[in-house]
């Protein structure tokens, strides 16, 4: 028996514990006890039933997905399932915490589940880019139908157990969890109830409920692999015999695990996990209890900021400079709330809890008491540090004072007050109450418990706070800076806004620059431009030409019904506007530029290169803390495909050499601003990828 599985008596029952923490994950320890177990179960007369739980916090959370990809060892998985299901003597799952994936799959080939009231169960194996491999693809649609099990297998959605039971999931929902579970095989084994066998359930579908399920949902899987092979097994659920479907979900897992897409978003799994970790910030640093907040400013950013604390129950007080802008800011966020109601997707009871934690004052002597205080008013320094220094003033001792700044240096905020070990960076992403990004930006001075806090309260409101360092644009937007600049710069040498965006849609992202632009609004760039026009570089060429043409006609965006593009009312569709290709060939012809052709691939590079290059400079510079870091913020602020792992981890999957040589080559024809990071170039030499860093 091996130590990571355990087998007791309880009279006639026997007990299986897995004991692998921390989430008791199907490795090669774990199966080969498995295997021990039930056969001692087998062989002992005096075990009349089996019943198999989690030590610890939970249930069986899957297969060790860090043995994908290694070469196989110990006892295969489906020979222990195999052997579970053909028992002569009844199991019962007992679960609690979670049941995923492998866990799940586990369970199902016991003959009966009993769960306690707060586990999940669910097969989440679609978002590391794989698909159940286990038979979860052919047992779930016995148990829930079909079309249940498609949008379970599809979305990965954990089930809670009560669910799970009115779905057939789960068979006994109760508190005890171990009493509970021996005592409903007691029940069972006393009333001769039949060894259940899952795969002798029949499983049949409507013709047609496949193509219209893919049809329905092909711009939500656009560019994913594994969501296709899962309805693919899910159908061979219906239309093979049990071994047939077997057969088919074996080679296409076989398929999945093997895929570019699947190691991408398994490394997207330990990626989100890593980001919580800072070397000198230990987990158990003292973090502050966040139990009233404070907003400073209700416009764009601070009535969507706000909307989070309040989605978590945490009190809110907005401070505006005059009650007018009070009440504009209190409408937006109560007509976004009734929005979601309209829809469905908020009853309108929480809602009216949700605005009953919202206050307002626009005297600063009221929001002293708050724990947490974030400053999103306008982008000028001046202004900011006018109101750090009155906040220094009124907060109670201990306070957090965070900046919502895109830019501005955490640095010079903090020293308009006498405690910079309090001030710190949290910057959230346009719409604030919807992106799941909040870069929380490190002074030099803020504290470690400081950190600690407003990375927690980030978490707390669901948000994925990953830990960057304080330089112009922090590390999301410095490294976009790149992306966009060299979209202008491919019109000028003769791509059209169209084409380029096309090529990145295509590439995966939501939309290419230009449309993105449209919607951001063209002015904002436009300003900033304006601004450092004295501080540009004079040893590279300035691409702001077009846009500032674009912008010179008054044309901002969907917000003004044209930009690069014209837009119809009420419609996002980007419609090319022949007096905006007239101004980029013009430019081209002032710069003496000959246009040409490019291809896709052309473009992708291009416009995307520019993300790894300036990744590694951030990352030479210390801005991010990982390369996994870097991934995580263009995968949940930028809308980088998951499949593609981020740029960074995309660039190693291309291989960092092939990287470094189409810098190399686009340095030469464009100059300085394609200078390729010397980190890059480190890497390059001594044969590493920026993977290799991460232990660093
Ligand atoms: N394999 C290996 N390690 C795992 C793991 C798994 N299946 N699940 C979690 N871990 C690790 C995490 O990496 C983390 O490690 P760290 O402490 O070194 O960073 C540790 O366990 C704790 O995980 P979390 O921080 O995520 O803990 P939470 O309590 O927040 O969440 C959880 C627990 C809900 C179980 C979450 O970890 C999770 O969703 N895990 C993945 C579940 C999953 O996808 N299962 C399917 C696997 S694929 C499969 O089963 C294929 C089969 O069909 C053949
Ligand atoms: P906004 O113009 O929509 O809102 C700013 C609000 O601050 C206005 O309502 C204004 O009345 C208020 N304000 C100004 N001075 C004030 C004072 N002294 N006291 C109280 N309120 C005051 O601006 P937006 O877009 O919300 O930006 C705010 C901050 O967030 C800026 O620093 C910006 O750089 C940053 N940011 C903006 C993002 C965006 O996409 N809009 C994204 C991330 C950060």
């Amino acid at each position: 028996m091996s130590d990571a599985v355990d087998f007791t008596k309880q009279g006639a029952i026997g007990v299986i514990t897995v004991n692998s923490p921390p989430v008791n994950a199907l490795s090669a320890a774990v199966r080969d006890g498995l295997g021990a177990a039930f056969d001692k179960g087998q062989a002992d007369p005096d075990v009349k039933a089996m019943v198999l739980l989690g030590g610890g916090r939970t249930f069986i959370a899957g297969a060790d997905i860090r043995e994908f990809g290694q070469p196989p060892k110990g006892k295969p998985f489906h020979e222990v399932l195999l052997a579970m299901e053909n028992s002569t003597k009844l199991i019962v799952a007992a679960i609690h915490g979670t049941a995923l994936g492998g866990g799940l799959e586990t369970a199902l080939c016991c003959h009966y589940r009993f769960a306690v009231p707060a586990a999940l169960v669910g097969l989440p194996e679609v978002k590391l880019g794989l698909l159940p491999g286990a038979g979860g693809t052919q047992r779930l649609p016995r148990l829930v139908g079909a079309e249940k099990a498609l949008d379970l297998i599809t979305s990965g959605a954990f089930v809670p157990a009560p669910q799970a039971k009115e779905m057939g999931i789960v068979d006994e929902v109760g508190d005890d969890l171990l009493a509970g579970a021996v005592a409903f095989a007691e029940t069972l084994v006393a009333e001769n109830a039949p060894l259940r066998k899952i795969r002798d359930i029949p499983c049949e579908a409507d013709a047609g409920l496949f193509d219209t399920y893919r049809k329905a949902n092909a711009r939500k899987f656009r560019g994913f692999l594994a969501p296709w092979k899962c309805i693919d097994c899910v159908e061979a659920a219906t239309t093979l015999s049990f071994d047939e479907g077997i057969a088919r979900e074996r080679a296409l897992f076989m398929e999945c695990v093997t895929s570019p897409e699947s190691a991408a978003q398994r490394h997207v799994f330990f990626a989100e996990r890593e980001v919580a970790k800072i070397p000198d910030v230990p987990k158990d640093t003292p973090m502050k209890d966040i139990k009233k907040v404070a907003m400073i400013g209700a416009g764009t950013m601070g009535g969507g900021i706000a909307m989070n604390f309040a989605n978590a129950g945490i009190p809110v007080i907005m401070l505006e400079v005059t009650q007018e802008n009070l009440d504009k800011g209190m409408g937006i966020i109560q007509r976004n709330y009734q929005n979601t109601v309209n829809k469905g997707g908020l009853s309108q009871a929480k809602m009216d809890q949700r605005m009953a934690l919202f206050s307002s004052t626009t005297d600063l002597a009221d929001i002293g008491d708050a724990d947490l205080v974030i400053e999103a008013v306008f982008e000028k320094m001046e202004l900011k540090k006018e109101i750090f220094a009155k906040l220094d003033g009124v907060m109670k001792p201990g306070a957090i004072l965070a900046s919502n700044t895109s830019t501005l240096s955490i640095d010079e905020i903090a020293s308009a007050t006498k405690r910079p070990e309090s001030v710190i960076g949290m910057h959230f992403f346009s719409p604030a109450n919807v992106m799941r990004l909040l870069e929380v930006v490190r002074g030099a001075k803020s504290s470690p418990e400081t950190i600690a806090t407003a990375m927690g309260i980030g978490r707390k409101v669901g948000k994925i706070s990953v830990l960057v360092g304080n330089c112009f644009g922090f590390v999301g937007n410095r490294m976009l800076h790149g992306y966009t600049g060299e979209g202008t710069f491919l019109l000028e040498n003769g791509a059209l806004p169209q084409q380029v965006d096309k090529a990145i849609f295509d590439f995966g992202l939501p939309m290419g620059p230009f449309a993105m632009g449209d919607m951001a609004g063209l002015d904002v760039g436009w300003l900033v431009r304006k601004a450092r026009a004295a501080d540009r570089p004079t040893n590279e060429e300035y691409g702001g030409t077009i846009p500032d043409r674009i912008c010179e006609l008054g044309r901002f965006g969907q917000k003004t019904a044209g930009g690069y593009y014209d837009y119809k009312e009420g419609d996002r569709t980007p419609i090319p506007n022949p007096e905006v290709q007239g101004i980029i060939e013009q430019v081209s012809k002032e710069k003496n530029i000959a246009r040409r052709e490019f291809s896709e691939e052309d473009i992708v590079k291009r416009c995307l290169y520019p993300l790894i290059n300036i990744g590694a400079q951030i990352l030479a510079e210390g801005m991010a803390m990982r390369p996994s870091d870097i991934d995580i913020i263009y995968i949940n602020g930028y809308g980088f495909p998951a499949y593609r792992g981020g740029p960074m981890a995309w660039a190693d999957a291309i291989g960092l050499e092939n990287v470094l040589a189409d810098i190399k080559r686009f340095h030469a024809e464009f100059g300085e601003r394609w200078r390729p990071a010397p980190l890059l170039e480190k890497l390059v030499a001594e044969g590493k990828n920026f993977a290799s860093l991460q232990a660093a």
